[in-house]
């Protein structure tokens, strides 16, 4: 049942009290000076809080509190991958000759470095299929527009520049119409069917119409509609047929590593996000890596440095004459690769599949629990993460999928992804992922039939949910169009 609520906490400023200290500073072994003299009344031009050690430790630990993190709680953010980072990637990556290299050092003084890159990319090709990885994006949608760029590249070294389509289908995530308009090109809109799969008739229709003008389709499989696009091959071959090129959305992978390959699929290319997949830290912009891998007609494109066995030693070769460029300072970010590398050997070959099969066995289990009282969106089984839709309690007691995930933060969870895929109407996109216990399952299946049972009866609970927090229900609009998070010291 829900907590009670949390008493809203004060600023540090509003903590303060004149002349209270809380550090002690040890004597002064050099000649003093007379800052006022210097800066005049420094301290109170400042304006810094005065306070006691103590109060300032409990000040902070209970800010902390306030986060809401996966260390905290169960977190079925879809389409985000909010699994747990285990603590050992954290220690390799702050030994000191990792965390304590500079980037700027000669290639030749970081064998073990470039060790450890090659390392990833060659796990990566083993487990992706393609024939080639780069590290270099920093983030998801980084890696689709890096996609994009080599496949634009790719069609200008064969003189078949005349193609300024990419499709993307209706379900896809906003970073990819994005992504193909930030590489100029216009994009069209594929539909999906009833059945959740990328529409063939609608596609074959299309190709029959500007298929000469179409330079790739960007396919996300799973979809984010938690589905295994079953049509890929043909998709491929029809798109290949036309002389585009396919790219795969990645960020998926959670539902698959270990257990299939899009590059045995068809696919010419495909994004990763390790800061999902490969359990690197994730959230608030990065830092994220969004690793690409690539067949070998795209592979001469790909971003400087490439690193390479080069007859033995390992080397970051930028003599590459037909590379699109940098699209990273440096390496990319090495220590989120170090982070990744420690995971992969800590599952090593015969353990990986484990992270997919169980990341799915989670999302059908919750999906089978709650589906009574929450529809799932398609009729068939789910990869890692189940679709949901809210509608009949819109239609029958005026509450919404948002009011359900704002009751939810009163039972003590992270919300689920709302209103995306955007074709599934008063959806909830439901992302266990493998790390948690079923026990944990549980709990948060409780939750949501107990709140959906709540929306038959008193929907007005959800309707004014979240009660339990320091702030209630909030002005979203508002807080886009009006956002003001600076505190001002009252006259
Ligand atoms: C399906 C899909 N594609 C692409 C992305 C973009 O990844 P990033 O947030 O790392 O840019 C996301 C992010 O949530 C995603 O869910």
């Amino acid at each position: 049942m829900p907590s009670k609520s949390v008493p809203e906490p004060q600023l540090i400023f509003e903590k303060s009290r004149s002349g209270r200290i809380g550090c002690n500073l040890p004597a002064s072994d050099t000649p003093e000076v007379d800052l006022k003299a210097v800066l005049g009344d420094l301290r109170e031009n400042l304006d810094l809080p005065e306070i006691a050690e103590l109060d300032l430790l409990r000040h902070y630990t209970n800010l902390s509190h306030l986060n809401y993190g996966i260390e905290t709680g169960f977190y079925p953010l879809g389409s985000c991958t909010m699994k747990y980072n285990p603590k050992v990637n954290e220690q390799t990556a702050a030994m000191p000759g990792f965390a304590k290299l500079h980037p700027m050092q000669p290639a030749e003084t970081i064998p073990g470095a470039l060790e450890l890159l090659l390392g990833v990319q060659d796990m990566l090709v083993a487990i992706t299929g393609f024939d080639e990885i780069t590290l270099q994006p920093v983030a998801g949608a980084h890696g689709e527009m890096t996609c994009l760029m080599l496949i634009k590249a790719y069609h200008e070294s064969r003189n078949d520049a005349e193609r300024t389509i990419v499709l993307v289908p209706d379900s896809a995530h906003g970073t990819n119409p994005a992504s193909a308009a930030r590489c100029g090109y216009d994009v069209k809109s594929i539909s999906t069917n009833a059945e959740g799969n990328t529409d063939l008739d609608v596609l074959k229709k299309v190709l029959s119409e500007i298929g000469p003008k179409v330079a790739a389709l960007m396919l996300t499989n799973p979809s984010t509609l938690g589905l295994f696009e079953p049509n890929i091959s043909e998709i491929c071959e029809m798109i290949h047929a036309v002389g585009g090129q396919v790219f795969c959305d990645g960020a998926n992978m959670n539902a698959m590593v270990g257990t299939t390959r899009p590059g045995d699929h068809g696919f010419d290319c495909m994004h990763l996000n390790l800061h999902k997949t490969f359990s690197t830290p994730h959230g608030g912009g990065g830092p994220g890596c969004g690793a690409i891998g690539l067949k070998s007609h795209l592979a001469p494109f790909q971003p400087v440095p490439v690193i390479r066995r080069d007859n033995g030693p390992i080397i970051a070769d930028y003599n590459r004459p037909n590379t699109i460029g940098k699209v990273a300072g440096f390496y990319g970010q090495f220590l989120m690769e170090v982070r990744a590398y420690t995971y992969l050997r800590a599952f090593g070959k015969e353990k990986i599949a484990d992270i997919s099969r169980h990341a799915v066995l989670n999302a059908n289990y919750v999906r089978a629990r709650i589906k009574e009282v929450l529809t799932p969106a398609h009729d068939r089984p789910c990869m890692h993460e189940v679709v949901v839709t809210a509608e009949k309690y819109k239609k029958e007691n005026g509450v919404r999928a948002l009011d359900i995930s704002k009751r939810l933060i009163d039972y003590g969870f992270h919300p689920p992804t709302n209103y995306f895929p955007l074709i599934v109407p008063e959806c909830l996109m439901i992302e266990p992922t493998e790390t948690e216990s079923k026990e944990m399952l549980d709990e948060f299946c409780d939750a949501l039939i107990s709140i959906c049972n709540e929306a038959e009866e008193n929907p007005d609970l959800l309707h004014n949910a979240p009660t339990t927090q320091i702030v209630g229900r909030l002005d979203e609009t508002a807080a886009v169009k009006n956002l003001d998070v600076r505190w001002r010291r009252p006259n």
